[in-house]
């Protein structure tokens, strides 16, 4: 997979995603989000690749929002046809059975903020910063900000952050549960590949299975979500994972998973 904004690494079937524009601090323009969309489309098809992770070039940004100097001339339909494109890649992201997560390497901002949202597990830099600073350029937050923002730290604090704009820190973003955790930078990527293979190491059905039931039945009543669950709960049972995995513990041994 060859970008031009986008550095692609295969490693023991984790997938790298580095989004490389380090001279707009990785700033998200038209074709970015094009070619980040091309590449999850490739991870979702590609049996190879068990995790994603994305992260930013170099030591300043993962990614500090939507490119502002290619944003400034919109017109209105222009600007919902780029907010559209940005939701079309959020949605790749969620929908992509492989679990995602953001390797956060500094400033996480406006649509960087957003893509952070849109990945399953955030692990931040201790030099990471986040913020939906869209109101000090006269607009709202447009790849999915007021949604997901609110439903992963709640109403109350979103509003607080979308209405001042307030950059917060790692340690701040932890406290609120925007962030899974902190690490040092220079461990960033070591952590969260290690996080990758402790994930490959698991009965690949049983995680996409997992990522399926937390985000569909998220949208669902208490009820029906259960009985979602009970659904793909008896599914793992048509894998050999599971008669693998449970056979193993049963023989005091480690499980030797195929992702059947
Ligand atoms: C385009 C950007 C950019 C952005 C930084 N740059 N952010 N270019 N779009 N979002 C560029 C700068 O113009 C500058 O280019 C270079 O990157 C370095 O940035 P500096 O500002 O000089 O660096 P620094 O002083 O360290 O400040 C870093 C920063 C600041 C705090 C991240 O750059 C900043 O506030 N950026 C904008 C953040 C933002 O408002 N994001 C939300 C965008 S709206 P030159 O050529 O001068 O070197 C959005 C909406 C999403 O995301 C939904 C859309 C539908």
């Amino acid at each position: 997979m060859t970008y031009e904004n986008l550095l692609v690494e295969i490693e023991n079937g984790t997938a790298i995603v580095t989004i490389n524009r380090p001279k707009a601090m990785n700033a998200l323009n038209e074709k970015t989000l094009i070619e980040l969309q091309d590449a999850f489309v490739n991870f979702t098809a590609d049996d190879v690749i068990q995790v994603i992770i994305i992260t930013g070039s170099g030591e300043k940004a993962f990614v500090a929002g939507a490119d502002i100097a290619a944003m400034q001339p919109l017109t209105a339909l222009e600007a919902r046809q780029f907010a559209k494109l940005g939701h079309q890649v959020m949605r790749h992201i969620e929908a992509c059975p492989k679990p995602v997560i953001a390797a956060i390497n500094g400033f996480a901002l406006g649509g960087g903020c957003e893509l952070a949202l849109g990945c399953d597990i955030r692990v931040a830099a201790e030099n990471a910063r986040f913020g939906q600073p869209e109101v000090n350029l006269g607009v709202i937050p447009g790849f999915g900000g007021t949604q997901r923002l609110a439903r992963l730290i709640g109403k109350g604090r979103a509003m607080e952050l979308i209405f001042t704009g307030d950059m917060i820190d790692a340690v701040e973003a932890y406290r609120i549960g925007l962030a899974n955790k902190i690490v040092p930078l220079d461990q960033l990527l070591d952590t969260s590949k290690k996080m990758a293979e402790t994930i490959i190491n698991k009965g690949p059905h049983a995680v996409r299975l997992a990522k399926e039931a937390i985000r569909n039945g998220l949208e669902l009543d208490l009820e029906r979500a259960n009985q979602y669950e009970a659904e793909l709960f008896g599914l793992c049972f048509a894998t050999t994972d599971q008669k693998e995995g449970m056979l193993a513990f049963l023989e005091k041994r480690q499980a030797k998973f195929k992702g059947k």
